[in-house]
């Protein structure tokens, strides 16, 4: 199990893991594999489940994570990359935002089972309506398939990213427009993000894993 530049993540054979706290020993969140290596227990991270894993085996090297790190989540589904994001930041908070009522009450289960996780049921379009629960935070992750997502990443950046934080946006192309081709979409979501004074860091592209998607990581 060699650990790799990104804290709490590890590479064995070609796949990648993540640490299963103990107090989760033996429980899985999506059928991914556990695997026990000198008394810890890690579990399987599926680049095709979670665009985060997809990313580092795309040529992720850096972010700005330690496991004391609180992250501001939006568009946490059933908690797939939350849970290991949940992992990696073993003594952070991850406030994890979805709108679904449906898909949230998965969430809620895994959220019984972490202590590191809090769900909030809002729209991340509108920042403002969960500053009561959401402080300034470390890292901001996000994963919401609209046409104005990079409108949501920059506004919740403004409101919620510490100075120097780190973030991270998964574009998803054809959501955004689908006449252009990927690229230069992605090349859009990159001006409009300098043009808001956000620093581009690297940019992943996800093919294989995710057609048309790729994963931008900024500073602010
Ligand atoms: C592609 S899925 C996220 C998958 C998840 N990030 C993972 O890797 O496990 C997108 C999620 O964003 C949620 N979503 C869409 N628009 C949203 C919004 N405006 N605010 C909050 N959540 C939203 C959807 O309900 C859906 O669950």
């Amino acid at each position: 199990m060699k650990p790799l530049p990104i804290t709490g993540v590890y590479r064995y054979k070609n796949k990648i893991f993540t640490e299963n706290p103990v107090y989760c020993k033996g429980l899985t969140v999506y059928d991914e594999k556990l695997l026990k290596y000198h008394n810890k227990e890690y579990r399987s991270w599926n680049p095709y489940k979670s665009k985060l894993s997809a990313s580092i085996h795309n040529g992720l090297k850096r972010l700005d994570l330690s496991e004391k790190s609180t992250i501001l989540y939006l568009g946490a589904a059933t908690g797939t990359t939350v849970s290991h994001l949940s992992d990696i930041v073993n003594n952070g908070v991850i406030y994890a935002i979805e709108k679904s009522p449906f898909v949230l009450k998965k969430l809620l289960q895994l959220c019984n089972q972490r202590k590191n996780i809090i769900p909030i049921m809002s729209d991340a379009n509108h920042p403002e309506r969960y500053s009561v629960s959401v402080p300034i935070v470390d890292f901001i992750y996000q994963d919401i398939s609209q046409r104005n997502q990079d409108e949501i990443f920059i506004n919740n950046i403004r409101k919620y990213l510490k100075i120097n934080g780190q973030g991270i946006i998964m574009v998803k192309a054809r959501s955004i427009d689908v006449s252009l081709n990927p690229k230069q979409v992605y090349n859009q979501v990159i001006d409009k993000l300098n043009l808001n004074k956000i620093k581009i860091i690297d940019v992943i592209d996800l093919s294989h894993y995710e057609k048309d998607h790729a994963s931008i990581v900024v500073s602010n």
